[in-house]
């Protein structure tokens, strides 16, 4: 094949497809491990999608007289995916470093969040502040995560609550996506908290009868491409019959249903999220048996966050049982003014050490999972050929060390690479 393409990685010393086998991939990694080539490269298009990989010698000789933009030689090293980040609340202003020093004195999420701060605190600043300021702030986060491997990020809105700031969150976004080299999917999650003053019946109405259809005509006019709708479904925040009208309002306007539930409480979240067709639920630490079987059988991803329960000393989400019931069990950092954490190795490192899933495991649900649980697993995730070009590539020669190795990844992984292009 000559011609002229984007970018050659040549000779990994292990490439991680993650995929190429089909749907089991999706659902859990078996016994058999993953997939891995030795000495193996990897061809990138000028339109940014994979054109070939496979082993070293016989892309050489597939590739003979084509010529690349740009070629890293990568002996010694391990290309995989790039990481996929399927939750995080990335848009804001006025950080909660105080409450760290509260709950490590023994306050409790919910105890702080109904006296006021929490997610409130975060309302009040993040309404105050410009959308220049916002999307300061917010590239800088986009590239913090970049440079720890994150190539696809989901990010929500959620600290506006009224429509002026929401949509101010998600215009934020929107330039994003215009202009950084990363993937995003964007969530409406103007139902996050329910606002100071109102009930969270009115605040129901209000996002119903206000937001969504605002949304709807930005929509259609090409100014906004919201993907997702998200709910806090909490005792004392939304309850499951306000959750339930919000995203099947939000499904009504095209939007596909990713939402947090059975965080603190159970909710019967799952079983409400599998009923509506949800794509993903995210926490899942009170979850009830009848939940995973229920996402197990809609096929609704369950997205852990493992930084949330660890932060916050919750019980553990049972990620053992959802992998044995069959549920596509995905991860995301939840990077927030909470969960103050960028890096998705991180992540994975506590998901197999608190959660006891295995590297492969953890991998899978940081990649092709992830990307599943986005409604992107067509184009994202794995590297194989036609997908996006989206691969990281690590400084070491077993792909484990990602996630062995817990804090200083920017010296770990070596180059970012976005639709072929390194950044
Ligand atoms: O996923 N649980 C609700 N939302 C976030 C926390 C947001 C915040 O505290 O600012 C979460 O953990
Ligand atoms: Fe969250």
């Amino acid at each position: 094949m000559a011609g002229r393409h984007r970018l050659l990685l040549e000779n990994a010393q292990q490439l991680v497809l993650v995929c190429g086998r089909g749907e089991e991939y999706l659902l859990r990694d078996g016994a058999a491990g993953l997939p891995v080539l030795r000495d193996a490269s990897v061809v990138v298009g000028l339109d940014g999608r994979i054109k070939a990989v496979g082993q070293a010698d016989v892309i050489r000789d597939q590739f003979s007289g084509a010529t690349f933009e740009k070629v890293i030689d990568c002996s010694g090293k391990c290309v995989l995916p790039g990481l996929v980040d399927a939750h995080t609340h990335p848009v804001w202003a006025g950080d909660r470093v105080h409450e760290f020093a509260m709950k490590l004195a023994g306050a409790s999420y919910m105890e702080i969040h109904q006296a006021g701060g929490g997610i409130h605190f975060t309302v009040e600043h993040t309404r105050k502040a410009t959308e220049e300021e916002l999307f300061n702030t917010f590239q800088h986060r986009l590239e913090r995560m970049r440079r720890a491997g994150s190539t696809l990020v989901e990010c929500k809105s959620g600290y506006g609550l009224n429509l002026e700031t929401e949509l101010k969150m998600l215009r934020v976004i929107e330039r994003a996506k215009q202009s950084v080299d990363i993937g995003i999917s964007s969530t409406y999650c103007g139902a996050h908290s329910v606002p100071k003053g109102k009930t969270a019946t009115e605040a129901t109405d209000d996002i119903i009868n206000n937001h969504l259809p605002k949304l709807k005509e930005l929509q259609l006019s090409g100014e906004i491409h919201v993907n997702n709708i998200d709910v806090f479904c909490e005792k004392g925040v939304f309850d499951l019959e306000s959750t339930r009208r919000i995203l099947q309002a939000g499904k009504d306007i095209g939007l596909q249903i990713n939402f947090h539930g059975d965080e603190l409480h159970p909710m019967k979240s799952a079983e409400l999220g599998a009923e509506l067709g949800a794509r993903a639920i995210s926490h899942l630490e009170e979850v009830s048996d009848e939940g995973i079987t229920a996402m197990a059988r809609a096929k609704c991803a369950a997205v852990l966050l493992p930084t949330t329960a660890y932060m916050l000393r919750l019980k553990q989400p049972q990620a053992r049982k959802m992998l044995e019931e069959g549920v596509i069990v995905a991860l995301g950092s939840d990077f927030n003014p909470n969960a103050y954490c960028f890096s998705m190795p991180m992540v994975m490192h506590l998901a197999c050490v608190n959660m006891k899933m295995s590297m492969n495991e953890a991998l899978v649900a940081a990649t092709i999972n992830a990307a599943y649980a986005l409604g992107k697993s067509d184009t994202h995730g794995s590297i194989e050929a036609g997908k996006q070009g989206d691969l990281i590539i690590i400084n070491s020669s077993r792909w484990e060390h990602l996630i062995y190795q817990f804090g200083g990844h920017e010296a770990l992984i070596n180059y970012v690479i976005v639709k072929g292009k390194v950044v």
